[in-house]
Order: C-alpha cells, then sequence, then structure tokens
C-alpha cells in the first residue's frame, strides 16, 4: 500500500518536472522567436552584435554638404541642405604635391565684424560673402527676375531631358542660423565653414541664390557628385546665357571662401554672367574684392 503511494508521488513529481521542462521550453522558443521577428526576421542581423546597426541613419551624409536638400529632415519644408559636401571631397581630383590653390583655406572671416545696417553693392551688384555680410533684417525674398530667367533656363534645359530644379534658393537669416548651426554641431566650426555660410554671409539671404538639381535625382543634390552628371555639366556650360554664374568654381576656395559648389548658381543677369564666364573668373576677382 505504502509503495503504491510512494510511487505515485514519485510519477506525479515526474510529470511535474515534465511540464515544466516543456514550459521552459515553450518560453525559449517564443523568446526566439520574437527576437529574430525584431531583427525583420534576419537571422545575420539577428546576430550582430547590438548597437552596430541604424545608428549613423538619422545623419545626412556628409555629402549633403549640401545645402538645403528636401531630403533633409526637420527643416523648412521645400529645402533641400547645401548637402553639407565633406570636406573630403573638396579636391577629389587632387594628386601629388598641393597647389596654392589646394591648400587649405584659413576661413576667410574678418575677427569680431558685426553685421552691417545696409547691404553691400560694388558696380551695382549685391554682394554677400565672408567678407561682406548682410544685415539681419535684410530679407527681399526670392528674385522674381532670377526665378524667371531659371524657369526659361529650365525650360530650355528639359528639350534636351533635363528637368532641373531649383531646390534652395532664398534664405531667410533665422534659417541660415538653423542649417549653419546643424552642420557646425555636427562636423565642426572648421569643416562647416568651407561649405555652409554663418548667419548674415550666405549668399541665399539675398534671393539670387539658386541651388540647381535634377528632379528625382537627390543623391546629387548638393553633393559635388552632380558636376559630374550630363544635366550637371550641361548646366556649367548654358547657365551663362540665362544669366546664372557657377559662384564657387573649384580651386577658387581661396578666393570665393567656400569649396566648389556645383550646384550653386548665383543670378547676377545675362551681360555681366556671360563676361564672367568667358574669363572665366569669380564674382570676387570681377568685382575686385578678392
Ligand atoms: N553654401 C553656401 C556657401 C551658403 O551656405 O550660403
Ligand atoms: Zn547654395
Amino acid at each position: 500500500m505504502k509503495r503504491r503511494q510512494e510511487r505515485r508521488r514519485t510519477s506525479k513529481k515526474q510529470s511535474l518536472g515534465l511540464k515544466v521542462m516543456l514550459l521552459i521550453a515553450a518560453a525559449a522558443i517564443a523568446g526566439l522567436v520574437i527576437w529574430i521577428g525584431s531583427n525583420d526576421w534576419d537571422i545575420k542581423k539577428t546576430l550582430e552584435p547590438t548597437g552596430t546597426s541604424n545608428s549613423d541613419k538619422d545623419l545626412p551624409e556628409v555629402s549633403l554638404g549640401a545645402e538645403d536638400k528636401k531630403t533633409e529632415p526637420s527643416l523648412e519644408s521645400g529645402e533641400a541642405d547645401e548637402q553639407n559636401p565633406s570636406p573630403s571631397e573638396v579636391n577629389p581630383e587632387k594628386s601629388g604635391e598641393p597647389s596654392k590653390d589646394d591648400q587649405p583655406f584659413d576661413g576667410g572671416y574678418v575677427e569680431g565684424q558685426k553685421l552691417p545696417k545696409e547691404p553691400t553693392y560694388v558696380k551695382n551688384i549685391l554682394i554677400a560673402n565672408k567678407k561682406y555680410p548682410l544685415p539681419e533684417t535684410f530679407a527681399p525674398g526670392e528674385s522674381k527676375e532670377a526665378r524667371a530667367a531659371f524657369e526659361e533656363m529650365a525650360a530650355e534645359a528639359k528639350l534636351s531631358s533635363f528637368n532641373l530644379t531649383a531646390f534652395s534658393t532664398y534664405r531667410s537669416y533665422d534659417y541660415q542660423v538653423t542649417l549653419y548651426n546643424r552642420y557646425a554641431d555636427r562636423d565642426g566650426v572648421e569643416a562647416a565653414d568651407r561649405y555652409s555660410a554663418r548667419p548674415g554671409y550666405s549668399e541665399h539671404q539675398t534671393g539670387l541664390a539658386f541651388d540647381i538639381g535634377e528632379v528625382n535625382h537627390e543623391k546629387h543634390w548638393a553633393s559635388s557628385s552632380f558636376g559630374s552628371t550630363e544635366a550637371g555639366k550641361w548646366l556649367l556650360a548654358n547657365a551663362h546665357r540665362y544669366g546664372f554664374i557657377l559662384r564657387y568654381p573649384n580651386h577658387k576656395e581661396q578666393i570665393t571662401g567656400y569649396m566648389h559648389e556645383a550646384w550653386h548658381y548665383r543670378y547676377v543677369g545675362k551681360p555681366l554672367a556671360e563676361e564672367i564666364f568667358k574669363k572665366n573668373i569669380t564674382l570676387e576677382e570681377y568685382l575686385g574684392v578678392d
């Protein structure tokens, strides 16, 4: 009788143990399924050490050096970012001994300079650069004349199948504050100063600067790669006929204050654009303010 009771107790214990084991196994399988599921059912990703994926996806690519790409998050709608070109992109074709033009630029700002009360016109041309800033209150909006010239140019470009768009034109002082601070936070002041103007110093605040790219080719917006595209080459060869000049050409950083920006054009009107294009000079050289 006793033995039968003992046997019953033993078999009860065994079945309890089995149930506990089954429960643990079920929980382990459920955990595994949830873990793999949370990694998009990607076994490889699941096995990666945590913290290695998606860690820097939130930052725009540095080639964004781009002024204000439409792909930039949390900025004014309709703006793309001066697509922050990376300093390493400055002279991609650099080789051998650096020439004078290839020397790192030392900044270009006048220390302690305050923003003026009036904008500066030289030879009747509005200038905005690191030496000639604009008043904080200067807010003309996008130039109608420049916009009309751009639309005319875009219509001709379309005949060659280039669908041009101006992804950043007029920028307010306040917006430039947002942009510049973001780049300075991301890349440091020295690097940011080579591709982004400090507030009050941006030509975009004049309403005459147009950052140009191709519709549906956002990856080239505010990127040095735009200069190698057929649309970028077309623009370089034809913009002057519509009154635009490439404002920051390659190897002119010592003069303009900024690294090459294949996308940034400045409206100066047809006669002047023709002259600057033919002489292959910068606006600073033309105005004698370099
Ligand atoms: N990217 C040009 C220099 C600007 O910020 O105005
Ligand atoms: Zn620009």
